[in-house]
């Protein structure tokens, strides 16, 4: 064992990766409490513990890099590695990659006098023989345990001062992905029957432990490799019974099980106990009993676990969008769930109703997404080969690939500035050479961008002039108005499409919905959503067929969606005056305390009310061409999920390569891809968060408004 005589061991600037994993935030807060930690990690998860978070991922070289300059850490724990067994079997290149690549670049870009921490395994041993020693020959038998081991030979060759330490853990995982002692207690309060292996033995430490004995080995200076691991060698049966034990838990219908009734894919060794001795002999210390390392787990319930009021926070600080679930909601669809259809009952035709009441249209049929109601759309109106479609080049590539898929030609108008809808004038002109041509669209498909409704009556006097159908993509827009009219009421179009995926203004998962006042594409729609099929007795072949005979007329689809989906829908509209009040008062916050910034902010149709489904801001084309990357860049590194709708359809490679097509060009729809930026708004964005949003864009922008 050798001990160095840096870094000064009291008051230490700790880097620690992967901070918001398990071991990392046991470490975070362990730590935390006496030196000045810093977190990195992909996902920001400020569990309110002590240190600073920085948001960020590993593979980023030049932040890396910068951030290592720019801290300077005394020590850096390493603790980002792909720890899933099985996983790493399956995909032993991205085993290596994070765990001995990653480990490799890191060491390489931070600074010379750093010492550095490796989380390592006991995976490492082959397990043929129980308590391994630090000293033992080291055999790996999987990918997983080959992979650390990799790691850990870049760590001792890098000429840094280091320690690999050596451990098997339990803890809570605060809302992430539930770990092995969340699961048996769990199964155990529940009565589940399990299995658990009476032949695999191990030492385990309750992580809290782990990060304790991490920080006294810091602070004893100490370096090598170091096992860190309870006294009790136990089995997987074994630890459930004490487990159970100390948790007054009941045991009863666990079921003890053999390795090698293990299906798994890697193979694992039998015994992975391993002796911690070196570690207690430099610290004077015996490793805990596991029923003592168990109470504290337990007891810790409260501050780690399911029980924690900090459970399940969400994992990337802010993102631009997030669905509102409420009880109500949690409730409706529970009783959906109890009823005696899950699908193709009425729940669907009461959401339908209800849809169309609120649209004020005639029709409405649910679907299983916008993208199966669009191309239901098109096939109604029976777009085939030869047909031209147009639409807004400012789209999600669903609004395009319905007429793809029914062979159609698509081409894409531009946008005009600011509302960054459709530009009217502009399709003007294009119809008008069209005509000349005699190649007209067979549909025009407007986009309600953002939920800012096209003007429907000038698109309605084109499409009277010159015999085009109108489909709007209103994906954006439930409950937005143009004069007066709700989007969806069909008055100037043909057919409407919603969409119900999770970040919009109402959800059921993932759904839409197709509005439309006539009665005829109403029945052909029906008919499209399942597979073609009628029950009708009118499109019977012959009159003597039994009732439980159905035709099938044309080639349809499985687009429904299902009951349980359409109870949520149902519930969520219910609420969506309040949704629509909450993003209109977020968008006027943005407005005013954004208005000096030289950003340019988002315009909206005359006569229209926006359902305010994206609040999207402009870099102004003086800042440079880097300028929006550089912003948007910085706002995702600080937590802040901004984003960017959208690249130009045409723009993408699936499009662009559909040569010989030629589109029109759309160089402001170009230039919007390049300078746009979609701010946070959702219904549940805390007032602190959207502040925060605020604060971060001012700062990241005043480099540029120079
Ligand atoms: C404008 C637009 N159209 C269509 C769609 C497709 O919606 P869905 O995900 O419900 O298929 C989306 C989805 O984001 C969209 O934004």
């Amino acid at each position: 064992m050798s001990l160095s005589l840096s870094p000064p061991p009291d008051l230490l600037k700790i880097v620690i990766t992967g901070a918001s994993g398990l071991l990392g935030r046991y470490l975070m807060c362990h730590l935390g409490q006496r030196h000045k930690v810093v977190g990195l990690d992909r996902n920001l998860a400020d569990f309110g513990h002590p240190g600073r978070w920085i948001c960020m991922d590993l593979i980023d070289d030049a932040r890396l890099k910068k951030v290592m300059a720019k801290e300077n850490p005394d020590v850096v724990i390493h603790t980002v590695a792909k720890v899933d067994v099985d996983g790493c079997e399956k995909s032993p290149r991205e085993a290596f990659c994070i765990n001995r690549d990653l480990t490799r670049k890191l060491v390489r870009l931070m600074p010379l006098r750093s010492k550095i921490v490796f989380l390592s395994t006991d995976q490492v041993f082959d397990g043929r023989k129980p308590f391994a020693r630090e000293t033992d020959p080291i055999h790996p038998i999987n990918v997983y345990g080959k992979s650390k081991l990799a790691g850990e030979g870049v760590i001792r060759k890098s000429g840094k001062p280091y320690l690999i330490v050596r451990t098997n853990f339990f803890g809570w995982s605060a809302g992430r992905k539930k770990t092995f002692g969340e699961w048996l207690v769990q199964s155990l309060r529940q009565k589940k029957p399990i299995r658990l292996f009476k032949d695999f033995y191990f030492t385990p430490l309750y992580a809290g432990e782990v990060a304790e004995r991490v920080g006294r080995l810091l602070k004893k200076r100490a370096e090598g490799t170091f096992h860190l691991a309870g006294r009790d060698r136990v089995s997987k049966y074994e630890f459930g019974q004490i487990l159970a034990k100390t948790g007054r838990l009941p045991f009863s219908p666990t079921i003890g099980g053999k390795l090698r009734e293990n299906r798994s894919l890697a193979p694992r060794p039998k015994d992975l106990s391993l002796t911690p001795s070196k570690a207690e002999a430099l610290l004077g210390q015996r490793m805990p009993f596991l029923a003592q390392s168990l109470k504290a787990f337990l007891r810790d319930e409260h501050r780690w676990g399911k029980k924690s009021p900090l459970f399940g926070k969400r994992l990337f600080a802010i993102p631009y969008a997030r669905q509102t679930i409420s009880p109500s909601d949690i409730r409706y669809v529970k009783k959906v769930l109890k009823s005696d259809f899950l699908t193709q009952g009425p729940e669907i035709e009461r959401f339908e109703k209800e849809f169309a009441n609120y649209v004020g249209s005639k029709y409405s049929v649910a679907c299983s997404s916008a993208t199966a109601g669009l191309h239901m759309s098109a096939m109604a109106l029976g777009v085939g080969p030869g047909d031209l479609w147009w639409t807004s080049s400012n789209t999600f590539c669903a609004t395009a690939d319905a007429a793809q898929r029914c062979s159609a030609e698509v081409n894409f108008i531009d946008i005009e500035w600011g509302t960054y809808n459709m530009d009217l004038g502009l399709l003007e002109d294009r119809l008008k050479q069209a005509a000349r041509k005699n190649r007209l669209p067979k549909v025009v498909a407007p986009v309600h961008f953002a939920g800012n409704p096209v003007d429907m009556e000038f698109l309605d006097k084109l499409r009277r002039r010159y015999g085009f159908k109108v489909v709007e993509d209103s994906a954006h827009a439930t409950g937005a108005t143009f004069r007066g009219e709700k989007i969806g009421s069909c008055r100037w179009s043909d057919l409407c499409v919603f969409s119900f995926h999770a970040v919009k203004i109402i959800t059921t998962g993932e759904g839409g919905m197709v509005t439309t006042n006539s009665a005829k594409l109403y029945e052909k729609l029906l008919r499209l959503r399942t597979h073609g099929i009628s029950r009708d007795p009118r499109h019977r072949s012959a009159s003597h067929q039994p009732p439980w005979y159905y035709e099938k007329l044309e080639l349809g689809n499985h687009y429904r969606m299902t009951d349980i989906q359409a109870g949520l829908g149902r519930s969520q509209l219910s609420r969506i005056e309040n949704f629509l009040r909450r993003r209109r008062e977020i968008t006027k916050i943005y407005d005013s305390a954004l208005k000096s910034t030289g950003l340019e902010l988002p315009k909206t149709t005359r006569s229209a009310n926006s359902s305010w489904h994206l609040y999207v801001v402009c870099v102004p084309e003086t800042w440079g061409t880097r300028a929006r990357d550089q912003i948007l860049g910085k706002l995702r590194n600080t937590g802040i999920n901004a984003n960017l709708h959208y690249t130009p359809v045409q723009a993408m490679n699936y499009y662009r390569n559909q040569a010989p097509r030629r589109y029109f060009s759309c160089p402001l729809a170009e230039q919007y891809g390049e300078r746009a930026i979609s701010l946070p708004i959702f219904p549940g964005l805390k007032k602190g968060e959207q502040s925060q949003v605020i604060k971060e864009l001012k700062k990241c922008s005043r480099p540029f408004q120079i």
